[in-house]
């Protein structure tokens, strides 16, 4: 039962002023309940990475309040907060020079003491982390080896192997081959943990997220079931751009399909 709550969340940028041309976190609400995926969406620059910050508790927002399972997250340490949150962001660790195991096993850092070991528990999470991410016996590659999408996929073992209350991703599927976006959503709406993800392909969002935001400059304009928000209307407002919206002719959710000018 994990569950985070981000109430009137409002964050500048360091060294920007207030001026009405910078970018600014104005008063941004959103809920994620247990065993729910929620999807953030937005266009570039709309402030999804800032606000999925927040809600880690990596940025501290000006005003407003990040609570993990009604705890007060900037009441607890960073490392109270790494024993419940795994993040993956949107561009890779430096990890230059470490193996893949290395790299995964950064997960159980969180739930252990400073000059503690690996454990064989910890080895077989690593271990079976990487075999859920369709990358077995990867253990002794180097991460700076691998394609785009053998380290994105990396660092969704990474998470794994932290096993976390909750789940934070920043544009997850970006390096990913179809075959990998959808394994990738379907192995963490399993988890059945609370997920909040950034995603640019609003075809996926419609497919996975039980909810969504949409964030523009800022501010959440809107919220609802991927029905409810996924309208040509707002399309056409937040993003600029021109869909057909009917049916996914087998699932029933909303299905984009985008008009084009030649
Ligand atoms: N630390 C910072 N210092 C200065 N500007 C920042 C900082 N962090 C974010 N910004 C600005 O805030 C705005 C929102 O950035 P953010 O990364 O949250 O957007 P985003 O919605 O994640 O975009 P994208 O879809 O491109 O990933 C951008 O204009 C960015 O330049
Ligand atoms: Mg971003």
């Amino acid at each position: 039962m994990t569950s985070l709550n981000l109430t009137n969340i409002s964050w500048t940028p360091l060294g920007q002023g207030h001026c009405h041309h910078s970018f600014q976190l104005r008063d941004a609400s959103l809920h994620v309940a247990t065993g729910e995926f929620v999807g953030l969406i937005g266009p570039n620059g709309s402030g999804k990475t800032s606000l999925l910050r927040c809600a880690w508790r990596f940025s501290k927002p000006d005003n407003g309040e990040v609570r993990l399972d009604q705890q007060n997250v900037w009441k607890q340490s960073s490392r109270w907060c790494a024993q419940r949150i795994a993040v993956v962001l949107q561009e890779f660790p430096d990890a230059f020079g470490l193996s893949v195991c290395e790299v995964v096993a950064m997960g159980r850092t969180p739930h252990k003491g400073l000059f503690d070991g690996d454990t064989i528990e910890d080895r077989n999470l690593v271990k079976s982390a990487l075999e859920s991410v369709g990358l077995p016996g990867f253990e002794d590659h180097e991460f700076s080896t691998l394609s785009g999408g053998e380290k994105q996929r990396v660092i969704l073992a990474r998470a794994l192997a932290q096993q976390p209350r909750l789940l934070i991703l920043d544009e997850p599927t970006n390096h990913l081959d179809p075959r990998y976006q959808l394994q990738l959503l379907q192995l963490v709406k399993r988890l059945k943990i609370g997920t909040l993800a950034s995603l640019h392909d609003l075809n996926l969002a419609a497919a996975f997220c039980d909810r969504l935001y949409v964030i523009e400059h800022g501010r959440i304009v809107a919220s609802g079931t991927p029905r409810e928000v996924l309208t040509d209307t707002l399309l056409r407002n937040v993003f600029g751009v021109e869909a057909l919206i009917d049916e996914h002719p087998l699932h029933g959710y909303p299905r984009i399909t985008w008009i084009t000018q030649s």
